[in-house]
């Protein structure tokens, strides 16, 4: 198993919201925590990622506890986090962007080079030279996921990495997911869009008010309607 989250309590201030919420991730596979707007999945990335620290509950990150531990530290460690709001530095070119999440590993001595990217996203190579800024929507989306990716993550995070976007580019993520999978790299990722997440992953958990409901392969959720209109949006 490389993450094993078990039972975590998360507050902001005085408000109480992951109650207990455990998930199990085995290296290799493509993980979706489903859920509604407000439901807790954005809180639940943070708190894997250190962004947040859990007031109860533990944590193992390959075999190490992390809940407790800086976010940069869980990242040097080999966790990536692409969080919702795709920030990107818009004044920059698409391959400065790159370029300086590149830096920020380890003398960039890993496996993701701005080659290497291209590769997997064409329609970067293709930009290269613009400004971050003036990208679609699906396009900064690409160089959020991009830059991460060059952070040699084992496990990357994805907080609802289609929302918003056209379904052209939720396609063209679908598959590049699947490819960042190919390559050896667990993925965990949040999200409300149902279809898209069933196309992608091997694994469900669903999370409702803070709790974690469900947890099945997608064939089972596939089949399970009551399950779906109770705590989705379907
Ligand atoms: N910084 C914050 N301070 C207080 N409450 C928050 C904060 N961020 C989120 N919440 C609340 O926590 C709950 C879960 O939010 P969130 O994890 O963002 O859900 P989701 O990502 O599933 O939409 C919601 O009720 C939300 O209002
Ligand atoms: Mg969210």
């Amino acid at each position: 198993m490389i993450l094993e989250v078990a039972q975590i309590n998360t507050f902001y201030g005085s408000s109480h919201i992951l109650f207990d919420v455990s998930l199990e991730i085995t290296e290799g596979e493509i993980v979706v925590l489903l859920g509604r707007n407000g439901a807790g999945k954005s809180t639940t990335l943070k708190t894997i990622m250190g962004l947040v620290h859990p007031r109860s509950g533990k944590i193992t990150f390959k075999g190490l506890r992390v809940d407790g531990l800086p976010s940069y530290k869980i990242a040097r460690r080999g966790m990536g986090f692409v969080p919702e709001d795709r920030i990107i530095f818009p004044d920059l070119t698409v391959r400065e962007n790159l370029e300086i999440a590149l830096k920020k590993t380890a003398k960039g001595k890993g496996f993701w080079t701005i080659q290497k990217i291209f590769g997997f996203f064409p329609v970067l190579e293709k930009f290269q030279s613009r400004e971050g800024g003036t990208l679609s929507g699906g396009e900064q989306q690409m160089l959020t996921v991009a830059r991460t990716l060059m952070g040699n993550p084992e496990l990357l995070l994805l907080d609802e990495p289609v929302e918003g976007l056209a379904p052209l580019v939720v396609k063209m993520l679908g598959e590049i997911i699947k490819q960042i999978k190919d390559q050896g790299i667990t993925l965990l990722f949040s999200e409300q869009n149902v279809k898209f997440s069933l196309k992608i992953a091997q694994k469900v958990y669903i999370i409702d008010k803070g709790m974690t409901r469900y947890q099945g392969s997608v064939e089972e959720l596939r089949e399970n309607e009551e399950i779906k209109k109770k705590y989705l949006a379907v």
